[in-house]
């Protein structure tokens, strides 16, 4: 079936959900997120650097978050292959273990000079789980506190057992606990980043009854330093493990986790994604009192014994440092974040500076920022990780525009979202195809949204915003 269709996205999209539910292993690479009706290519035949090809050939630029921020090298790097092909013709999964683990130990604990000891996975989800698991054996308690998305586990989704809307202050609105034991309900207590309301009123008032307090560092923007203290003395003084998710953010500003240049230190942190530029490995570090529950509780899985995640992971950190990547991966972000803001400017949208680009302890720790402009620009994250909004006063509005400029980008031969990680293989070239690309649609934007008739100019379904049920 598969060769007779393979050519035709439509179908081979309608098939791929018929056996596969869901269609993809991650939300975030469902067509749907994208440009529903089969207009996504959905999947591919090769990638390098940048660049993509579908099943039929054509080849894309990806100024998507490349690999769902899994591969800052970019696609398929020199390096990290020469890596895994040798480590592919000794065997990369045999009955004894790979010694590179414990060189990638000894690396991610030189630079998190905090950290005694590590502990390996393959994915970010497990790897969260393991440090709750730690986290509620070390405490001997069961519920714990969280900012941000750390997963697909039970432990998490239970936040939205109580209310489903617990989680929508966390990147992703409308998570089902569907399947998700009852019995959970209300070990899970959210609280909303940077914001000193909170700090006040849940995090000082539940720590005490919390195994850990887990939370990313930097998401929409840095964590504040010191709404971060704050929750560090809370901890201590509650005897709350505080877990720092950097699966998302590590790598991206700095050659470590985002948390070293804020100089606030956890008692666990986890990483995941782009650690060996998109080959699985993820890594929890921390204290020793801690981690040494991973002796008592039952932590174990076959293919976290794997050579090709360590092995790769001790060649990407070698490069990373070597390139100074953190610095590049700055740079590329403030020529995307330029690239929006003038596309704007020439479309007629009026670029809005919000407080998320701030220190947020400055706005109070503000969230929103209201504006009487009718069509704005907002940008998102810190620069490896931005992202943009162009919002007009009805709110419908916006699903619309991301969906129009996905489809147009498409068309321009560039895969695109409201979301661009800056990557190594941004070259000046491609950067200016996408800029050309920017200008061009942002100001078609302009134009059919004063007519009110940007709808009528989707090929297909708008896209899918959060998640929800696919039938
Ligand atoms: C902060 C954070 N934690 C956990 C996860 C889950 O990682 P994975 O998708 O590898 O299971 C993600 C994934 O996006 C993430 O961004």
């Amino acid at each position: 079936m598969f060769k007779k269709i393979k050519k035709n996205t439509k179908k081979l999209q309608d098939y791929a959900h018929s056996i596969i539910p869901g269609l993809s292993g991650l939300l975030g690479k469902r067509p749907e997120m994208y440009l529903p009706g089969g207009q996504w290519p959905t999947y591919y035949s090769k990638a390098k650097g940048i660049n993509i090809w579908d099943l039929k050939g054509k080849k894309y630029l990806d100024f998507t978050m490349i690999g769902v921020g899994s591969c800052v090298l970019g696609y398929s790097d020199p390096d990290i292959d020469k890596v895994a092909k040798k480590i592919i013709s000794q065997g990369p999964l045999t009955t004894l273990n790979p010694p590179e683990e414990i060189i990638l130990a000894e690396m991610l604990l030189k630079t998190h000079n905090w950290a005694d000891q590590v502990k390996f996975a393959r994915t970010g989800g497990e790897m969260v789980a393991m440090a709750v698991r730690l986290a509620r054996a070390f405490t001997k308690r069961d519920k714990v506190m969280i900012c941000g998305y750390h997963g697909w586990h039970d432990w998490y989704l239970a936040t939205n057992l109580k209310d489903s809307k617990n989680l929508n202050n966390h990147l992703l609105a409308g998570l089902e606990p569907s399947g998700v034991p009852k019995g959970l309900a209300e070990t899970v207590i959210p609280f909303n980043f940077n914001s000193c309301k909170d700090l006040d009123q849940v995090i000082k008032k539940k720590a005490k009854e919390c195994a850990a307090i887990i939370m990313e560092p930097a998401r929409n923007t840095l964590g504040c330093k010191s709404f971060l203290k704050s929750i560090r003395k809370i901890a201590n003084e509650n005897k709350c493990v505080l877990i720092f998710d950097e699966i998302t953010c590590a790598w991206r500003n700095n050659s470590s986790g985002v948390h070293m240049d804020l100089g606030v230190y956890p008692d666990l942190a986890t990483f995941g994604k782009t650690m060996a530029n998109g080959i699985p490995i993820s890594a929890l570090i921390g204290k020793k009192e801690i981690m040494e529950e991973a002796k008592n509780s039952f932590i174990s899985s076959t293919n976290w014994t794997e050579r090709l995640g360590p092995a790769c992971a001790v060649e990407f950190l070698k490069k990373h440092k070597k390139l100074n990547l953190g610095k590049i991966l700055i740079e590329k972000g403030k020529k995307i974040r330029k690239i929006w803001i003038e596309a704007a400017k020439e479309a007629g949208i009026n670029y809005q500076k919000n407080s998320l680009n701030g220190p947020a302890c400055l706005n109070k720790f503000n969230m929103s920022v209201k504006t009487k402009k009718n069509l704005r620009l907002e940008i998102f994250g810190i620069e490896p990780l931005s992202s943009f909004k162009i919002s007009t006063q009805n709110s419908d509005d916006w699903p619309i525009i991301i969906t129009y400029f996905i489809q147009e980008m498409l068309k321009e031969g560039i895969l695109a979202s409201d979301r661009c990680y800056s990557n190594y293989c941004q070259t000046e070239i491609a950067l200016k195809k996408y800029e050309k690309a920017c200008k061009k649609i942002f100001k078609k934007i302009s134009y059919f949204l004063k007519k009110r008739s940007l709808k009528k100019q989707l090929n297909g379904p708008i896209k899918q915003m959060g998640f929800k049920r696919l039938n």
